[in-house]
């Protein structure tokens, strides 16, 4: 997609909440949205304010919330346009049956129905939540299809344990989730058809049953990659110790070792088109662990280590290599180091960055290196940099075809 028919980035977003019980997720998830620094202009419909309060929607937003379609402060009754007109996007979460149906038919008896059918060339993205038995009915269902066809985003639903006590399909997305397709949908879809794998976060080596050697690696970076990568359309693949994070619409293969890390990867990275090694991978493991706890005595302890294999060098050297991604944290010569670990390991793109700030941030400050020389990129947040490494590989593939 050329840069001109990008979508244009979200900064107003107008949230519609529609009467269900899933309205008390849209608290967290105008909280996530305003942590994005997106403004957000809640809009209720009257259903929507029996399940939570304009009041706790108002706090958190910053914004009076609107309600009424016959009640309006702005002076000239044209709210519903003025509204629509001021968004970057319309999301409608939750979205009850009845408010789907509404918008197929493209009724307007209320403020937030309204303003959807004047939105003109505004997004509009819907979060369904309802009944299993609701959502299934071929009623909704028909209206599903149709407000795909008519160019609406339709974001989930889930299935999981339903407020009625039934399971199923209808659950509304989760406020994380929902931020996350959001993002997504407004993003250049520049790695479509790619198969990307990333390896993430820190292997770790067993002593014995209790003790083991690791590296300091939150994930962070590399789950960043991830998302970024999936947010651009491609279908991501990511190997990772053990994280804290969730890897969402991406499949996400759990390992503790070196060992375990380089088997997964080497079963997966036949038919990747790109493989980004972010993990922290042990360099020594220990060839036989201890079984059991091993207790202390006064002597001097030692331990027989031996070399890992180096997973980004062995994927690189295969015959018919991805398009290969180097990470290098460097405590000292930066650009040197980096650039000597990039040639020994032949890859065609690395990201350095300067151990100065600890782990686990969620900033960073990287530069690319690539055949061409290194392109600094300014500090910022671990998802953005992960954009900016990604829009820069997808030029680098362009360039390979
Ligand atoms: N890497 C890997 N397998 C290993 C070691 C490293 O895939 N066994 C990958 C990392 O994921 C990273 C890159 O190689 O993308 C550089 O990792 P780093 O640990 O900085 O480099 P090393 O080659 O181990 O060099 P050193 O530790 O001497 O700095």
């Amino acid at each position: 997609m050329s840069a001109a028919s990008s979508p244009t980035p979200i900064k107003n977003i107008l949230l519609g909440i529609t009467g269900g019980i899933a309205a008390y997720k849209a608290a967290e998830l105008v909280r996530l949205l305003m942590k994005q620094g997106l403004q957000v202009q809640v809009v209720m419909t009257q259903a929507a304010c029996q399940f939570i309060t304009p009041t706790t929607m108002q706090a958190l937003s910053g914004k009076p919330v609107l309600t009424d379609l016959w009640n309006q402060d702005n002076g000239n009754g044209m709210a519903h346009i003025n509204l629509a007109r001021a968004a970057d996007a319309i999301l409608i979460a939750p979205a009850s049956a009845n408010f789907i149906a509404k918008l197929v038919h493209g009724a307007a008896d209320d403020l937030l129905s309204t303003i959807c059918l004047a939105r003109g060339e505004c997004p509009l993205l819907v979060a369904p939540a309802m009944n299993v038995e609701m959502w299934q009915n071929p009623a909704t269902q028909r209206n599903i299809a149709q407000l795909r066809l008519d160019g609406i985003t339709v974001l989930g639903p889930d299935s999981g344990d339903q407020a009625c006590g039934e399971t199923g399909m209808g659950r509304m997305l989760e406020p994380a989730m929902l931020l996350q397709d959001i993002i997504a949908s407004r993003q250049p879809k520049i790695l479509a058809g790619k198969k990307i794998l990333i390896t993430a976060g820190a292997t770790y080596e067993a002593i014995d049953a209790v003790r083991g050697i690791t590296n300091l690696s939150s994930g962070k970076m590399g789950f960043a990659v991830a998302q970024a990568a999936q947010e651009m359309g491609a279908e991501v693949t990511i190997i990772s110790g053990a994280t804290c994070f969730d890897a969402m619409h991406c499949t996400k293969i759990s390992v503790t070792s070196a060992r375990q890390m380089l088997d997964a990867v080497m079963s997966l990275v036949a038919g990747q088109d790109v493989f980004i090694a972010v993990a922290a991978v042990a360099d020594y493991t220990i060839p036989a662990p201890n079984p059991q706890k091993i207790k202390k005595n006064d002597a001097n302890l030692t331990l027989q280590l031996t070399p890992t294999f180096d997973i980004l060098a062995t994927v690189a050297a295969l015959p018919n290599p991805p398009f290969c991604v180097g990470f290098a944290a460097e405590s000292e010569n930066l650009l040197q180091n980096a650039e000597q670990k990039r040639r020994n390991k032949k890859l065609p793109l690395l990201a350095a960055n300067l151990i100065q700030d600890g782990f686990g941030g969620d900033d960073n400050e990287l530069t690319l290196l690539d055949d061409a020389g290194a392109h600094p990129l300014l500090r910022a947040s671990k998802l953005e940099l992960a954009r900016q490494l990604l829009q820069h590989l997808s030029k680098q593939l362009e360039t390979t075809k």
